[in-house]
């Protein structure tokens, strides 16, 4: 038996990192034993924030598929797939955009800080897609029933709005659609090689897809204890990213490093190449299976096809009911 229905998405950016991985992605490859897991590639709200130039979004979309696969989603145990291949995400995002009150998408705390953010950039985002993007997300959900929703934290606004158009749809029309809980992430944020956050959006990021001479010349350059400048000066573990990573990669051997840290035994040099080998053989099963999609191209593309269909009929059941009750 099955603990429930989860939907979750990630846009495709091309840039998938390690903090993508540990903090979102392992997850779901946890997720996929216990819950029936429907996971999308949602080109479409990639579009919601930059839509100048779509060339390479295809492209994207089969790095995404790449990501996801190596990283270990089962495509049988799973329903994988690209939100555009679906069309009923957009009849959906339709009708529930005719019974949300403009007030209630105005207020998500995201979309006023990411408008001030990109006003701080000097750039201005007015578009209905921009504004309607927790509007498209609650469709994605919904559209499957989904009744448990993965979110980080500053996601849970995101939920909440979708819990009342939820709600409200249910109320006008009938009971349609579960409310969807969240289920938070326990994962603590990755930092990146400058010891801030890892994200695409600073340059700092490990990318999911390095290979080994990639990550150790990531991790190269990742930030250490500031105040340790000679080999012989004590170091403070606490304030060095590569003891972050370490924690996470070297589990069986912290102690040690600590300890060889604290007492000057071991050089950042040699820190980050024992960090850079215990990396490159945690992922190198990851690798393997990468490898062997990217010598067959077309295996992913059946892959998305076979994930769309499976897709479809539920949405496509989903959507008969709606159009029933609201008499379409
Ligand atoms: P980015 O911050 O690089 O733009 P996204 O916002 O596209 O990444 O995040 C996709 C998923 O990866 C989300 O579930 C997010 O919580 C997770 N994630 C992103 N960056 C990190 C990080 N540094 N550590 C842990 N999880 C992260
Ligand atoms: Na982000």
């Amino acid at each position: 038996m099955k603990k429930g229905r989860i939907f979750s998405g990630m846009q495709p950016s091309g840039k998938f990192h390690l903090g993508n991985y540990l903090g979102a992605l392992e997850n779901w490859v946890r997720l996929q034993h216990d819950y029936e897991c429907f996971f999308c590639i949602v080109d479409w709200h990639a579009l919601t924030s930059s839509y100048e130039d779509t060339r390479r979004l295809p492209e994207h979309i089969h790095d995404m598929a790449l990501d996801w696969l190596s990283g270990g989603l089962d495509p049988e145990k799973n329903v994988i797939f690209v939100q555009s291949h679906v069309k009923e995400h957009a009849e959906l995002h339709l009708l529930l955009s005719m019974i949300t009150p403009l007030s209630w998408l105005e207020r998500v705390p995201t979309y006023k800080d990411k408008l001030q953010q990109l006003g701080a950039q000097g750039k201005e985002i007015n578009t209905y897609g921009f504004l309607g993007y927790p509007e498209l997300m609650t469709a994605d959900i919904i559209l499957y029933k989904a009744d448990t929703v993965p979110v980080g934290e500053d996601q849970l606004p995101h939920l909440e709005l979708c819990r009342e158009i939820v709600r409200r749809f249910n109320h006008l029309y009938g009971e349609v659609f579960p409310e969807p809980q969240a289920k938070l992430s326990q994962a603590p944020l990755l930092p990146g090689i400058d010891g801030r956050k890892m994200s695409k959006s600073y340059g700092n990021e490990i990318p999911f897809a390095a290979s080994p001479e990639d990550l150790r010349a990531r991790v190269r350059l990742m930030v250490t204890d500031p105040q340790r400048v000679k080999k012989t000066d004590p170091g403070n573990p606490d304030v060095c990213t590569v003891h972050t990573f370490h924690k996470i990669f070297s589990r069986d051997e912290l102690d040690e490093i600590v300890m060889s840290c604290r007492n000057a035994a071991i050089g950042c040099v040699d820190c980050k190449k024992r960090l850079a080998e215990r990396m490159v053989s945690a992922l190198a099963d990851i690798h393997v299976r990468r490898a062997e999609l990217e010598a067959n191209p077309g295996r992913v593309r059946e892959i998305l096809a076979y994930g769309a269909e499976r897709a479809r009929q539920v949405a496509a059941a989903t959507m008969e009911e709606v159009r029933q009750v609201m008499h379409l």
